[in-house]
């Protein structure tokens, strides 16, 4: 009794994935199994393929990595059904670059399959769960919403809907889904506890809303396809999914990213701004903070060569492999020439922040000219709708 209890402790404290705390280094092949999902083989990116003609770079490099139902939703595309995207954002500070990951990923898709896409600002939830006024929220808010404008979604088809503002678009559907749900089961997925503030109990009901919110603007069934980071998944395993069936809708399906780590170890947070690269960062900003990044290589350049660096537990390679770096052979020769004692980490981080400058440099125009109006004005006619 005594050896499981620890075992289970030990256990706990390697890593912890929920939506609002990411803790320890994340073994991504057990949480898909401890959550349910199932792993993009290459067989679904074979089906995909056929409709996108290429990979994204995100998918070829295994960073979206688990998924629940992208075969059905598939299914049904063939078929002729068009699916929805559905992502969010949940204000709690400035935007970094690993906000963006799933982002660029839903344009593409948007693109690619020329979806609808419904864009949640969470800022309720972070109200709710933050100690941080709704005014210092609004203000990200207004920050997020430059980054998103600035990915460059179809203004024609995107709508961004904002919690405490648009809620007259959730509410109803949202009271239908907490009447489905009871506390013990929403504290089994998201670990209430007896300290929980009621609006955080009820707030799971807003998130899920979406998922079914043009199904009951067009009265009929239209599938959903939710990108996203993995630690969302409780919000459609444990409430979306659920209700779906006792509320007459289809079960939304889910693609989930990996985390981008922050530069100095695991964890990307902006409570640790010397570890992310912000979308408003300067390129002083850019060259300190990948200067001192964490990499994998030796102590001296004499040892480097004759023993060779170690890219899989080096920061600069990772945001390479998983931003900056989009082709694959280049990708290919940085791994084996460090590997082999051929490159030094001072290389690396002099192309990474040329990288990063580079990337920064044009998102900030884009930012600058951004039209958050143009996914605003399409909700009122979603509201007369509801
Ligand atoms: N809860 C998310 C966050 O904290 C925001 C969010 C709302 C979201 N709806 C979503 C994320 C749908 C992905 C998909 O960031």
């Amino acid at each position: 009794m005594k050896k499981r209890k620890m075992a289970k402790k030990k256990y706990k404290k390697e890593f912890e994935v929920t939506p609002w705390s990411v803790e320890g280094k994340v073994d991504y092949e057990r949480l898909t199994k401890e959550f349910g999902l199932k792993l993009i083989d290459s067989k679904i990116l074979e089906r995909i393929k056929k409709h996108t003609k290429e990979l994204h770079f995100l998918l070829r490099r295994n960073i979206f990595f688990a998924h629940r139902d992208l075969d059905w939703i598939l299914d049904k595309y063939e078929q002729g059904e068009k699916f929805f995207l559905y992502t969010g954002r949940g204000p709690s500070g400035k935007t970094h670059i690993g906000h963006l990951i799933p982002w660029i990923f839903t344009k593409w898709l948007q693109d690619k399959f020329d979806c609808e896409l419904y864009f949640q600002i969470t800022d309720d939830e972070k109200f709710l769960i933050k100690e941080q006024t709704l005014e210092e929220i609004n203000k990200n808010v207004e920050e997020n919403l430059l980054d998103i404008a600035a990915i460059g979604f179809n203004p024609e088809k995107t709508y961004i809907i904002q919690n405490t503002k648009d809620i007259k678009l959730l509410y109803k559907i949202a009271i239908k889904i907490a009447r489905n749900v009871t506390y013990s089961t929403a504290s089994a997925v998201f670990g209430f506890k007896k300290e929980s503030n009621i609006g955080i109990i009820f707030f799971p009901a807003l998130q899920a809303a979406p998922c079914f919110l043009p199904s009951v603007l067009n009265k009929k069934n239209i599938p959903c396809l939710i990108p996203a980071a993995v630690d969302q998944d409780p919000y459609w395993r444990g409430i979306a999914r659920y209700v779906a069936p006792k509320l007459g809708f289809y079960k939304p399906a889910q693609i989930h990213s990996k985390f981008l780590p922050g530069l100095k170890g695991e964890k990307m947070s902006s409570s640790e701004p010397e570890s992310c690269i912000f979308t408003t960062d300067s390129e002083e900003d850019v060259e300190r903070k990948v200067w001192k990044a964490l990499t994998g290589g030796q102590k001296s350049l004499k040892e480097q060569k004759e023993k060779g660096g170690n890219p899989d537990i080096c920061l600069v390679y990772k945001y390479l492999f998983y931003f900056f770096e989009e082709n694959d052979e280049k990708i290919e020769k940085i791994y084996s020439e460090c590997k082999k004692g051929e490159r030094f980490c001072g290389e690396c981080k002099k192309y990474l922040s040329s990288k990063i400058k580079e990337f920064l440099r044009e998102h900030k125009k884009k930012r600058n000219i951004a039209k958050i109006e143009d996914y605003k004005k399409n909700l009122n006619i979603l509201e007369m709708k509801i």
